[in-house]
Order: C-alpha cells, then sequence, then structure tokens
C-alpha cells in the first residue's frame, strides 16, 4: 500500500467531511411534515423476531395517527449479514437507498463480522449507518431509581477512533497504524447537543470525559471545544474528567448519584455506556438513540444472539431493549404522551408487576406474549 497516498486520501475526506457539516440545516421539525416515514429494519439473528414486536406495539400506539395518512410504516429487508457479505457491502446500496427515504428508523442487531468470522471482514452495519445519516449523537440513558443514578451519556457518534475505523494502515510487516479525528464542527454538534439536553431537563451539570492529558491533539481539540460551549451556558456547570478515573467514579457510591449528563468521544463513550447499563440490568435492558439533524436511528444496544435462533428459541427472545427503543423513538417524533405510557408499560411488566417472565427459552413467555402484555397494559393505565 502506498501509505502517504492512502493518508492524503484520508485527508481529503474529512476536509470534505468538515464542508458538509458547515453547510448541514438545522435539525427537522417533525411537526411540519405531511407524513412522518417509520422505517422498521430487522436485522440479523434474534432481530427480525424482537423487532416485529416493537412493530406491533408501536402501530398499536400509533394507531390513529396511521389511519390520518400522518404516519406510515415501512418494513426495510436486506440488511442482513447474508445479504452484505454477498454484495461486500456494509449496507447495500439498494437498502441505503430505501432507508433515506425514511424519517426515522427502529433497528433490530445486525451482525459486526471479525477477523475469522464466516464473513467478509465489513464495517459494521450500525457504524456505517452513524456515518452515512450522520447520526452524530448516540444518546444513551441510564436510570436506577434505588441506587439514585440518572444519567444521560451523549456519545459523539460520528467521529473519534471510529470514523476510520476500518481504514488504517499497515505500513509494513512490522507497522500498524490506526487515525482518530475530531473536528471543530462535529465536536461543537454533540456538546451544544449536551448542553441543550441539560438546559431543557433542568440538569446542573455536564461532564465532558477525554484522554486529553495523553491523546493531547484530538481529545485536547474535545475538550476545548466543550469548554466553549458551555459559555453560552452560564447556569450549567462543565466538569472534565479523564476516562480511566471515569470508570472507577461509576461505581463509587458517593460520587456516582452527582453525575448527570456525559459528553464524550465516540469509543470512550462505547465503552463506558456499557459500564453504566450494567447498574441498570445489562445492555440488554437498555436503548439506545442515534440521532442527527435529518434523520434519526433507534436500536437495542444487545446482539443479535445467532445462538438462540440456531436452537430455535428466538420466539423467546427478550424484545425490552428495542420496545424501549421504539418508546425513545416515540418521544423524539413529539409523542411524548405515548412515549411516558410505553416506558410505564416497560416498567410495570418488566421490573415491578412481572405477570410474565421472559426466560430467553420456553420456560418463560414468548416475545410475542410479552408484547401483548405491553399492549394489555397500556390500555389499563
Ligand atoms: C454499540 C456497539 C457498536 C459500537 C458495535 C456493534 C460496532 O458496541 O452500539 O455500542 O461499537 O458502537
Ligand atoms: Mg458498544
Amino acid at each position: 500500500m502506498d501509505y502517504l497516498k492512502h493518508f492524503e486520501q484520508l485527508v481529503k475526506e474529512q476536509l470534505q467531511r468538515v464542508e458538509k457539516m458547515k453547510e448541514q440545516a438545522d435539525f427537522i421539525d417533525y411537526s411540519e411534515l405531511d407524513t412522518l416515514i417509520i422505517g422498521i429494519v430487522g436485522g440479523d439473528g434474534i432481530g427480525p423476531s424482537i423487532t416485529d414486536q416493537a412493530h406491533r406495539v408501536l402501530e398499536f400506539l400509533l394507531k390513529d395517527e396511521v389511519n390520518a395518512g400522518k404516519v406510515e410504516f415501512r418494513k426495510i429487508d436486506g440488511l442482513t449479514i447474508e445479504n452484505r457479505a454477498k454484495v461486500n457491502q456494509a449496507i447495500p446500496d439498494d437498502v441505503l437507498e430505501e432507508l433515506k427515504k425514511c424519517h426515522v428508523i427502529l433497528k433490530g442487531p445486525t451482525t459486526t463480522p471479525r477477523k475469522g468470522d464466516p464473513w467478509p471482514n465489513i464495517e459494521s452495519a450500525n457504524v456505517a449507518m452513524r456515518k452515512e445519516l450522520d447520526l452524530f449523537a448516540n444518546v444513551r440513558p441510564v436510570k436506577v431509581p434505588d441506587l439514585g443514578i440518572d444519567w444521560t451519556f451523549f456519545r459523539e457518534n460520528t467521529e473519534g477512533a471510529y470514523v476510520l475505523g476500518s481504514q488504517g494502515c499497515s505500513i509494513d510487516d512490522d507497522i500498524a497504524m490506526d487515525f482518530k479525528v475530531i473536528t471543530t464542527q462535529g465536536a461543537e454538534r454533540i456538546a451544544k447537543t449536551a448542553f441543550d439536553f441539560a438546559k431543557k431537563n433542568n440538569k446542573k451539570r455536564v461532564t465532558v470525559v477525554t484522554k486529553a492529558n495523553v491523546v493531547k491533539t484530538t481529545d485536547g481539540k474535545f475538550l476545548d471545544i466543550c469548554k466553549q460551549v458551555s459559555k453560552d451556558y452560564p447556569d450549567i456547570e462543565m466538569d472534565d474528567w479523564y476516562i480511566d478515573i471515569m470508570t472507577a467514579k461509576l461505581v463509587d457510591e458517593k460520587r456516582r448519584t452527582q453525575f448527570e449528563v456525559f459528553v464524550l468521544p465516540n469509543l470512550y463513550g462505547d465503552i463506558l455506556t456499557d459500564e453504566a447499563a450494567e447498574f441498570q440490568g445489562g445492555v440488554g435492558t437498555a436503548g439506545s438513540a442515534n440521532i442527527g439533524k435529518r434523520y434519526a436511528m433507534f436500536e437495542a444496544i444487545h446482539g443479535s444472539a445467532p445462538r438462540m435462533v440456531q436452537e430455535g428459541r428466538d420466539i423467546y427472545a427478550d424484545p425490552s431493549s428495542i420496545i424501549r427503543a421504539g418508546a425513545m423513538l416515540l418521544s423524539h417524533i413529539g409523542y411524548d404522551d405515548k412515549a411516558d405510557q410505553l416506558f410505564e408499560a416497560l416498567e410495570k411488566c418488566g421490573q415491578t408487576e412481572k405477570k410474565l417472565i421472559i426466560t430467553g427459552r420456553d420456560t418463560g413467555a414468548t416475545s410475542e406474549e410479552f408484547a401483548n402484555y405491553i399492549m394489555e397494559t397500556i390500555k389499563m393505565l
């Protein structure tokens, strides 16, 4: 590989990306649309099975809007590992085209190939979708009222260690290099989104997490930009932490309850949100919103559990996480009341009342039964 040429090409692409960000319009206003289109993407493994159930619950909650033509659901096929491997693309062109006709997307888990898998080592469909649809804010709430935990993470989702994660180079047999990118525009938009959220929700503090003492140029820039943005929010305190000590502070019972809103570059956000979700019952319980100015995508943050499918157990998979992602979707498109009903039903069915239990096998309820239970619960709220 001519690595100097390769590097030159990467720089060119990043410069172009910055120009695009500069021209970007503000957030889309869903209330101005005649018809809001919700794309439903099943994904791999247990994905289609649990996503179908989340789809049913959303159809149930949005029945009137669908009948009035204000909301349309569109099932989008083809984002499967078999299909992606066949065309050797993270997102096949025809699927991407369909996705771009939607406004928001509910997506089941997709298989991310790694070296040694029977699949070509293509880029993760998640990462590709975040890039293609410019979903720059990965918003991950973690709440454990009993422990006094109420955190919202704003993970930068389009740059950092991820943006060129599949484009590093082996200089020779001995040297491997990857690249990390932070831009003014990229850092600014995530910082603003986090501070705006804090302001709207009466939060007092935004915590920036980097490793700017060591990774000086990129993390240093991220931190600087956050400091600049914070000046526009005089009522909100900003504090800055390094990722290593932050992972420790999340298990410090006295300190952790003081954190409210976090903003952090991509990879640190990836790691810290898994740790955080563990307090709430694991990554399987969390939902995740990937938000951009034009598009937004909502997903479960667990994997596709191919073994459950091999053993014929996919009908017993827990749909809570993708249904929770559906609730986040409802709130994002302006149906806060319906979202609250769904959050409440999820809490009741999964935590307090528990008339049905999901065990992941035939000793427990099926995903379909659980979705029915959620809908029955909503009717009685
Ligand atoms: C996540 C996942 C993804 C990521 C993987 C599947 C590529 O871990 O959504 O946190 O690293 O972002
Ligand atoms: Mg992750």
